[in-house]
């Protein structure tokens, strides 16, 4: 099928490769010039597992196009997938200045039928507003186009957005029942065939039920986590494993073992935004989730959980302390710092007068962006970017883990203790057990595990 993508942005990008992937013949739009200029010379914007290799395959190919203009990409595709950037507002909700611009294009230059999929996180009642902007462009161009605007929110996760999507637990899609609505649906089956041939994993529902789809599912995430570190925090008061607890209740079917972590906060371009918009949403029909508020305020305090232990061991002042940190981006296999428990940590690291040393695997071009940011020259001269784990170690008061990369689960604990200046570690996302790193003679601090540490 042609199909064309508009945004080459995370999920424009893995949608459109991994559209190609299929055999589909792909048109990648983007108005930002350098980001084309970029992909069309063999490079990648992001730093995502498998993208690189799927992307260079189908461009070789002949499948997979990438380009600034606007008339040939609304030429290019039966399908027109809105794949653009909806970034939060002044007050939370979600700005859709972008969607309704791609919406316009498409509108001011279709002339015959176009299926329109929104693919962006996009709030209950978008698809109408894309649906007017279109109609409108076509009443003023006085062409005769029929087009259908259908649903299609994306689940994937960073890190593994290429599996994601090739393997799908679900594929949601809405549309509005209408003679265009119906031929838009048969589009859509023909093109997601590929993942039904086994068991049917497409559910079809209206159009606003699809769009709730997508900030449901997040919201529900993100209590479960904002769930599990309250419980984590208590656990440390009371004198309870959180660790032992997920076992217990993850092994009810009803509950289930995933994204049941205690930790340093959830972060990244996704669950904060969406919760946000979610609550906004509820506002704009006078409702209030009292839910997801205290999950957004359980969360914003959760960031700051680490800083809050290494002040219980260090004391207030931390002025000629020298700390290293593991782990920048928001979660392992991704350069993505937005968000991220690691700024909020680094700030109160800062401004309590510690200097630090700070390595990611992935994420320390990223880092050196963001942070230079966030704080200012004279703070900055205070942060070292380490060449390497073991040597943002040296001469610190403590070692503090904010993400779990792989490379951090099993390292060289006399290496640790020997760089150093004391053997301790706070650990924002439970790598080590307890008494694994007593019998390594190295005072640990994980979330939710006091019990076992004071053991
Ligand atoms: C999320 C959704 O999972 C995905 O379906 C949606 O399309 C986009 O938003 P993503 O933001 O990439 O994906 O990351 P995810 O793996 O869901 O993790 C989000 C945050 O929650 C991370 O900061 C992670 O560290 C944290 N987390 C996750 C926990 O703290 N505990 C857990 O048990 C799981």
């Amino acid at each position: 099928m042609k199909i064309t993508i508009i945004g080459t942005g995370y999920v424009g990008l893995v949608t459109g490769a991994c559209l190609a992937e299929l055999g589909n013949d792909v048109f990648c739009l983007d108005l930002d010039e350098n980001k084309i200029a970029l992909l069309n010379s063999g490079g990648i914007p992001i730093h995502e597992p498998g993208l690189e290799e799927v992307v260079a395959r189908n461009v070789a190919a002949g499948r997979l196009h990438f380009s600034t203009d606007v008339g040939a990409s609304v030429a290019h595709g039966v399908l027109q997938f809105i794949a653009v950037g909806t970034p939060p507002d002044e007050d939370g909700s979600a700005d859709l200045q972008y969607v309704l611009a791609a919406a316009r294009n498409i509108g001011r230059h279709m002339t015959g039928f176009k299926v329109i999929v929104d693919k962006s996180t996009v709030p209950v009642g978008t698809a109408d507003r894309v649906s007017a902007a279109v109609r409108e462009e076509i009443a003023a161009s006085g062409a005769t186009a029929s087009f259908s605007v259908v649903s299609n929110p994306e689940f994937l996760k960073e890190g593994a957005a290429v599996d994601d999507f090739m393997r799908p637990d679900r594929i949601v899609l809405g549309h509005d029942g209408s003679a265009e609505g119906l031929r838009a649906r048969d589009l859509m089956k023909n093109l997601y065939k590929p993942f039904n041939r086994n068991h049917e994993r497409t559910f079809w529902m209206d159009v606003r039920s699809a769009e709730f789809t997508k900030y449901a599912a997040n919201a529900m995430l993100a209590t479960r986590i904002s769930f599990m570190n309250e419980l984590a925090n208590l656990a440390d008061k009371v004198g309870v494993d959180i660790e032992a607890v997920r076992h217990g209740i993850g092994s009810d079917p009803r509950i289930g073992h995933s994204f049941l972590y205690a930790g340093a906060g959830y972060g990244g371009s996704c669950f904060p935004k969406d919760v946000q918009a979610l609550e906004r949403t509820a506002c704009q029909f006078d409702q209030e989730l009292l839910i997801l508020r205290a999950v957004e305020a359980v969360n914003d305090r959760q960031k700051l959980v680490l800083g809050r232990k290494v002040v219980a061991s260090f004391g207030e002042d931390l002025a000629g302390r020298h700390f290293a940190v593991w782990g920048l981006a928001f979660k392992p296999n991704t350069d993505d710092m937005r968000e991220a428990p690691a700024r909020v940590l680094l700030r109160e690291l800062i401004d309590r007068g510690a200097t630090v040393a700070v390595y990611d695997p992935v994420a320390m071009a990223e880092a050196k962006r963001v942070l230079s940011l966030d704080f200012n020259a004279a703070e900055l001269a205070r942060i070292e970017f380490a060449a390497s784990s073991m040597g943002a170690l040296e001469q610190a008061d403590a070692l503090i883990i904010v993400t779990e990369w792989k490379a951090f689960r099993s390292p060289d604990f006399d290496q640790i203790k020997a760089r150093l200046k004391q053997a301790i570690v706070f650990d924002g996302r439970n790598l080590f057990e307890p008494e694994q790193m007593a019998a390594n003679g190295i005072e640990y601090h994980g979330i939710g595990r006091s019990v076992l540490t004071r053991r």
